[in-house]
C-alpha cells in the first residue's frame, strides 16, 4: 500500500487527533501505512529458499496482495527463486539483499520472516521499528530474552505480528478445540505430542571458502562470527546451537502449542527432559531423539516425543497431537481430527478441505493460505490473529525450557509468570544469547 491520498488523509486525521490527546502512535511517526478494508496489501519475504516459498504461495492465493520484494543473501537462490516466482506467480518481485535496506522501503506494509532462526527476532523487530507488520516463522526467538523483546517491541510499536504455528489457523483444529472447551472430552488433562522422521548424518564440516554467490557476513548478522563451513548453509543450520534451536523447536513448537492451546494453559510449573544423540557422530549439536515432560496445576500434563533421527516407528504417523480426557479422546494432526471415546471407538472425524504437507521439510499447504488470510483480516479489519506473538511466545518458551532442562540434566522449577527458571542458575545463563558487535537487537 502505497502513501494514496486517502491513506494520506487518514493519517493526516489520525495524527492530529492523536496530537490533541497527546497519544503520537509510534507508528505514525515511522510511516506506517494504514490500510482499509479494500486496499492492497503489499508483502516482502526474507529467506526465500524453501520455507518463504510456502509463503509466497500462499500470499500469492489471497485477495488483493502483492508481493513486492524477494530479500535473501544467496544469488543463487535468488535467482531460482525468480524462476520460481515467474512460472508459480506470474511475476518476479525486486530483489534486495540486505534486510536493513528492505525494511526502509515504504511500499511495504508487511515482512514474511523465513531465514535462520539467529535472525527471526532481530528481523521482526527492525521491521516493526520501520512500521512493518510481521509474519514470522516458528519459533519466534532463538533465546528466551528474544521473546521478552518481541512482546515489548509490538506492544510499543502496536504492529499485527503472527507467529508461523500454522495449525492455530486449521479449521478442523479450531473445531477440535472448541469442542474440547464445551466438554466433549470431559477435562482435558494430558497432551501427547510428538514427531518422528528419520533425518541424516550432516557429517564433519569442512572449512571451505565461503562461496562466491553467499554474503556470509549478512547470512551471520546478529550471531558471532565462525568460520564458514560446507555442511552449515543451507538447512542444517538447525543443528547448530549458533544459529538453530534444534529438533523440539523445529517442529515440536508446532504439536508442542496445539497441546498447550487444548488444554488452556500458558507456562508449566516444571519441566523434566530425557534424551540424547544416537545415530550418528557428527556436527549436530542438540539431542536427536528427546522426551519432555511440562507439569502443570491439578497434575495436568504434555509430553513431547521428539525422534528426528533413526528407524521411524512403523505404521505411526511422523507427527501428531492426542489429548486425553475424563471423557474422550481427540487424536489432530494438520489435517484432520478425530475423536473417540474411553472405549477406543471413533465417534466424529472431520477433514480439512485441503492437505497441508507434514513431515517434509517445506509444510507447505491450505493452513498457510488459512493463517495468512488471518493476518491480512487483522491488519486490514482489525481482526483478531490466531497466532498473536504475546501467546505465540509462549509454545516458543515451552521449547526454550525443554533445552534448558536437557541442558541441565535435572527438573527445572519454572516462574509462571516470566519463564524462568527457579533453580538452576547454570542454565539461565542461556536466558539471552552472545550477539556480534553491534548487532544486539534493542527496542
Ligand atoms: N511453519 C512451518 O511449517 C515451517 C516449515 C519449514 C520451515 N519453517 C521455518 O522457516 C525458517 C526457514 O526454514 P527453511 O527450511 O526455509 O531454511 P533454509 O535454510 O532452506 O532457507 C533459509 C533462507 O534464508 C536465507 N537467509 C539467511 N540469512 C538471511 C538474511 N539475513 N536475509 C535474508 N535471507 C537470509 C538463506 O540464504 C536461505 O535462502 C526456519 O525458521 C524454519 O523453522 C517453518
Amino acid at each position: 500500500m502505497k502513501n494514496t491520498r486517502r491513506n494520506f488523509i487518514k493519517k493526516t486525521s489520525l495524527g492530529t487527533a492523536s496530537v490533541v490527546v497527546g497519544a503520537l502512535s509510534p507508528n505514525f511517526m515511522i510511516g506506517r501505512n494504514i490500510l482499509g478494508a479494500n486496499d492492497r496489501i503489499n508483502c516482502a519475504i526474507a529467506g526465500v529458499r524453501s520455507r518463504g516459498k510456502a509463503h509466497a504461495a500462499a500470499i500469492h492465493l489471497q485477495k488483493n496482495a502483492n508481493i513486492v520484494y524477494s530479500c535473501d543473501v544467496d544469488d543463487e537462490i535468488i535467482e531460482e527463486h525468480n524462476l520460481w516466482s515467474k512460472k508459480n506467480l506470474g511475476y518476479i518481485p525486486k530483489v534486495e539483499k540486505d534486510f536493513r535496506k528492505l525494511v526502509e522501503n515504504k511500499d511495504i506494509d508487511a515482512i514474511f520472516i523465513a531465514s535462520p532462526e539467529h535472525w527471526h527476532a532481530p528481523m521482526a523487530i527492525m521491521a516493526m521499528q520501520a512500521g512493518k507488520h510481521v509474519y514470522l516463522e516458528k519459533p519466534c526467538s532463538h533465546n528466551p530474552h528474544e521473546n521478552d523483546l518481541l512482546v515489548a517491541a509490538q506492544k510499543k510499536y502496536g504492529l499485527k505480528v503472527q507467529m508461523g504455528n500454522q495449525q492455530r489457523s486449521a479449521v478442523t483444529t479450531i473445531q477440535a478445540i472448541s469442542d474440547i472447551r464445551n466438554g466433549i472430552i470431559g477435562e482435558a488433562y494430558k497432551g501427547e505430542a510428538y514427531y518422528s522422521n528419520n533425518r541424516g548424518s550432516i557429517g564433519i564440516g569442512k572449512e571451505i571458502p565461503v562461496p562466491e554467490t553467499l554474503d556470509w557476513e549478512l547470512w551471520q548478522g546478529p550471531a558471532p562470527r565462525k568460520n564458514y563451513k560446507d555442511n552449515i548453509h543451507p538447512y542444517n543450520w538447525h543443528w547448530f546451537r549458533n544459529w538453530g534451536t534444534g529438533e523440539v523447536h523445529n517442529n515440536g513448537t508446532h504439536e508442542i502449542d496445539i497441546c498447550r492451546w487444548a488444554l488452556n494453559e500458558e507456562l508449566p510449573e516444571s519441566v523434566t527432559s530425557v534424551g540424547g544423540k544416537y545415530t550418528f557422530q557428527d556436527d549436530w549439536e542438540f539431542v536427536d531423539n528427546q522426551q519432555v515432560t511440562f507439569q502443570y496445576p491439578k497434575n495436568k500434563f504434555i509430553s513431547w516425543t521428539g525422534h528426528s533421527r533413526g528407524l521411524i516407528q512403523p505404521k505411526r504417523p511422523g507427527r501428531g497431537v492426542t489429548i486425553y480426557g475424563s471423557k474422550g479422546v481427540i487424536q489432530l494432526d494438520r489435517n484432520f481430527y478425530k475423536l473417540f471415546d474411553l472405549g477406543g471407538n471413533l465417534i466424529k472425524s472431520v477433514f480439512e478441505n485441503a492437505v497441508s504437507q507434514t513431515t517434509d521439510t517445506r509444510g507447505q499447504g491450505q493452513l498457510d493460505v488459512n493463517h495468512v488470510e488471518n493476518l491480512f483480516n487483522a491488519i486490514r479489519e482489525e481482526k483478531s490473529l490466531n497466532a498473536e506473538i504475546k501467546d505465540a511466545s509462549i509454545s516458543t518458551m515451552l521449547c526454550h525450557l525443554a533445552n534448558m532442562a536437557q541442558d541441565a540434566g535435572e527438573t527445572l522449577h519454572i516462574d509462571r509468570k516470566s519463564g524462568k527458571v527457579l533453580n538452576n542458575a547454570m542454565v539461565m545463563k542461556n536466558w539471552k544469547r552472545e550477539y556480534a558487535m553491534g548487532w544486539e537487537p534493542k527496542i
